[in-house]
């Protein structure tokens, strides 16, 4: 495989996998290890499993994606490596995953939603918000810029919100996050996103707001009082959207220092600057996650 950094994807699906301690992860290691560094053992290993599977369709396929390293002319897709993947790792979300590359293969960049530091930092707010809620109920959870919403898988996995909305400027980013979150969607929406600019959301005084109107779920004005408000995007806006809140709103921000990164426009160089710009009246979190490129801030706690 001439481009190791095309499938760093695989990263964040170990991540994932082994924070999550899934009952498949060792198995998903040896995969890692035959298609990423072309390592023998992990090689003869999948090769005797497929040897075991008996000769198939997708047999020769297989073959490819496990000597993939070696073989470096050959142009393999991240659909096809995952395709190989799910086949002997049982899990939800990479089930999802695989759904929504079949559909959107140009739009969802799986090496930008699925590195180890998007998977990390997502992970670490499910870990730290389980030490701030009690119970799974997590009420109607609201995301700002929540770009295609795969974050809401976690949601769902750790919590069981009733509602989950992502709201999102780019309009673009609406098809690809309702397509993420399928399932969820046709559940009488559970799930929705929208287009929608996060610095004009305006409260009333009972701390609800109108959502969008959206073709799909009809015409209804939908009047909603977030349980949380969820922004991981924080380094993308400016900070209007917080102080457009409600005092008393239960609210989970993650921002960063990856100041060269030129879309984003309001980065912070620590989480003290970050607790000095998001003034939160109290904080049940705070702290930093070194990743790969920058460091994450993250603050849970009410406004
Ligand atoms: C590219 S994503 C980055 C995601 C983030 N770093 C993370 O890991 O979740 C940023 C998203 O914020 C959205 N965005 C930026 N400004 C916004 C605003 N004012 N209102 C709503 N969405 C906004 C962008 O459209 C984009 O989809």
């Amino acid at each position: 495989m001439a481009e190791l950094e095309k499938y760093h994807w695989l990263h964040g699906i170990d991540e994932y996998l082994t924070r999550t301690n899934h009952i498949h992860s060792s198995k998903y290691q040896t995969i890692q290890k035959a298609v990423q560094y072309g390592e023998p053992w992990p090689i003869r290993d999948m090769v005797l499993q497929l040897i075991k599977d008996g000769n198939n369709e997708s047999s020769e396929e297989f073959t490819n994606i496990i000597l993939a390293h070696h073989l470096t002319e050959l142009e393999l897709t991240n659909e096809q490596v995952l395709r190989f993947i799910i086949r002997y790792v049982d899990d939800g979300f990479l089930l999802d995953t695989y759904a929504w590359i079949q559909k959107y293969e140009n739009r969802a960049d799986l090496n930008d939603h699925f590195s180890r530091g998007q998977i990390k930092s997502k992970l670490w707010m499910m870990e730290e918000l389980r030490n701030v809620v009690s119970g799974n109920s997590l009420g109607t959870v609201v995301l700002y810029g929540g770009w295609y919403a795969t974050i809401s898988h976690f949601f769902f996995k750790f919590f069981t919100p009733t509602r989950l909305y992502s709201i999102d400027s780019d309009e673009t980013t609406v098809d690809v996050a309702d397509s993420f979150n399928t399932r969820q969607a046709a559940n009488d929406w559970q799930f929705k996103a929208f287009a929608h600019d996060v610095n004009d959301i305006s409260y009333n005084s009972e701390g609800k707001f109108t959502l969008p109107t959206d073709t799909k779920m009809g015409t209804t004005q939908i009047s909603v009082k977030p349980t949380v408000i969820v922004n991981t995007s924080c380094e993308h806006m400016n900070d209007d959207w917080f102080h457009n809140l409600p005092d008393g709103q239960f609210v989970a921000l993650q921002t960063n220092d990856y100041f060269s990164n030129e879309q984003h426009i309001n980065c912070v160089k620590d989480v003290n600057e970050a607790l000095d710009k998001y003034k939160f009246s109290e904080v049940y979190f705070s702290g930093e996650l070194q990743t790969h490129l920058y460091k994450r801030f993250m603050i849970i706690g009410i406004k």
